[in-house]
């Protein structure tokens, strides 16, 4: 594939960093045998459907309804898209919409957006700024989204509770079906293990189009599922060039060899790295605005999965790197100053987009100005390549273990293969620390209390 992503980890190597602080290429060859046992057991894991996030791009049944389904909604010719839903619900999509849409998106007109609806993800309860959304978007030229896997998330039972009034209002019962989809767990009737979500009784009530999340697949797995590709679709994004991505991925991704396979070598550097050279934090820094909102989705996929107090045999080992996000170059005037001088307890993840959409000349201006000579004639694509091998160099030089992500341009395909990289790399590295990388123990906990405070029969 032409748009491959490369892993350049030659920083993160002791031979870069110095004992203390990188991977000697013996450890690295020390574990392999444990990574490629481990990929034999993730593979059985896989083949008997326990984890449904790597197949999610095969389910052509599923693609072709929700582009279908989109289509129809994109044919009533919405101004908005809003969606509701939090965590995992939420973050993929924007990640692929901050990625994959121009700057400024919701500020083009109807015919720059290609006629496609503005989006509004409502990830949080924030009474502000949702009263200020539910202004800027009523509800005749709306279509929402509600996403709750579990159905019952108290934060989107509450948006969903405050926008159906207005909604019938506005559009009559009958109306409502054409302006709220909900994605969530399957009936119990058809999937008996399926969660019981309060959002069937909704999608019954109004005769809605419901999407199934599958029962495999996670919350912060399900990017590549209903719930980040329906309102992709319904935003024009690229739904070919991310399977196509997710699938280039996934065979780089089904080798055993951590030498071949980006995503474990990815996953074993970040592991010896936290449990043998204290690095307890993983910084994600892209250095493109389009990669802000991956750093954020890669924030939630790394904590909510590694973060366990319990190993698979119930031991208490508190585990987990506490993953960070920054930007490039923005963050270099925030943070970069703790990154090379404070403690030496991070590996960085630095993310780089070789070829911007955009190039953009720097003009021969302020002559007055001679001490600007260095800058004139330039790009401003070279100072950002400049800032960031800067930065690079500089952590090196203070022996800061970096490993370099590049991806070749900022497309579907480039996009879907960095993410579903992180996503095996989670799974691998769930596995390294002996925890279940797929539960999240210590959210629902936090759920049952807030609803419970809220006078809930929990
Ligand atoms: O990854 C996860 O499982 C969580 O972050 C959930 O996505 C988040 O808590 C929202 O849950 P739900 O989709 O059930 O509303």
């Amino acid at each position: 594939m032409d748009d491959a992503i490369r892993i350049d980890a030659t920083r993160a190597l002791s031979s870069a960093v110095g004992e203390a602080h990188g991977v000697a290429e013996a450890e690295l060859d020390a574990i392999a045998p444990r990574v490629r046992q481990l990929h034999g057991i993730l593979a059985e894991e896989r083949a008997t459907a326990k984890y449904g996030f790597y197949d999610l791009y095969k389910d052509t049944d599923v693609i072709d309804r929700v582009k279908a389904e989109a289509d129809r909604f994109h044919a009533m010719g919405y101004e908005n898209l809003v969606v509701l839903g939090i965590g995992g619900s939420a973050l993929g999509l924007t990640a692929l919409h901050t990625a994959l849409h121009p700057p400024y998106y919701n500020l083009r007109d109807p015919k720059a957006r290609d006629g496609r609806p503005r989006l509004f993800v409502m990830d949080n309860i924030d009474p502000t700024t949702f009263a200020q959304m539910m202004r800027l978007c009523p509800p005749e030229k709306t279509l929402y989204n509600a996403i709750s896997k579990s159905g019952e998330t108290a934060e989107t039972m509450l948006q969903l509770l405050v926008i159906i009034e207005p909604l019938e209002r506005a559009m009559g019962k009958d109306g409502v079906k054409d302006h709220l989809v909900i994605t969530t767990s399957p009936d119990r009737d058809r999937v008996p293990n399926a969660p019981i979500s309060l959002l069937r009784p909704v999608a019954k009530k109004y005769g809605l189009t419901a999407f199934d999340i599958p029962v495999n697949v996670g919350g912060r797995f399900s990017v590549f599922s209903q719930v980040g590709m329906f309102p992709a679709a319904v935003l024009g994004l690229d739904i070919d060039g991310m399977m196509a991505g997710c699938a280039a991925m996934d065979a780089r991704c089904g080798q055993p060899d951590l030498h071949a396979n980006p995503a474990y070598l990815r996953a074993a550097l970040h592991y010896l790295l936290d449990t043998r050279k204290g690095k307890t934090i993983s910084v994600m820094m892209p250095y493109a605005d389009g990669l802000r909102s991956v750093a954020d989705w890669y924030c939630q996929l790394w904590a909510e999965s590694l973060g366990k107090q319990y190993d698979l045999d119930g031991k208490n080992v508190f585990a987990g790197q506490t993953p960070v996000k920054a930007l490039g170059a923005t963050d270099q005037h925030s943070q970069v100053q703790l990154y090379r001088e404070g403690p030496n307890n991070k590996v960085f993840n630095i993310v780089e987009v070789a070829e911007f959409s955009e190039t953009l000349p720097v003009p021969n201006t302020l002559q007055c100005v001679p001490e600007l000579e260095y800058l004139r004639g330039a790009t401003m694509n070279k100072l950002m390549a400049a800032e960031l091998q800067g930065t690079v160099d500089a952590l090196t030089l203070s022996k800061r273990p970096v490993i370099r992500v590049t991806l070749p341009r900022l497309n579907a395909g480039t996009v879907a293969q960095l993410l579903y990289m992180l996503e095996v790399e989670t799974a691998m590295a769930g596995r390294l620390y002996h925890v279940n990388a797929f539960d999240q123990p210590g959210v629902e906990e936090g759920k049952r209390i807030a609803r419970e405070l809220m006078g809930a029969d929990c």
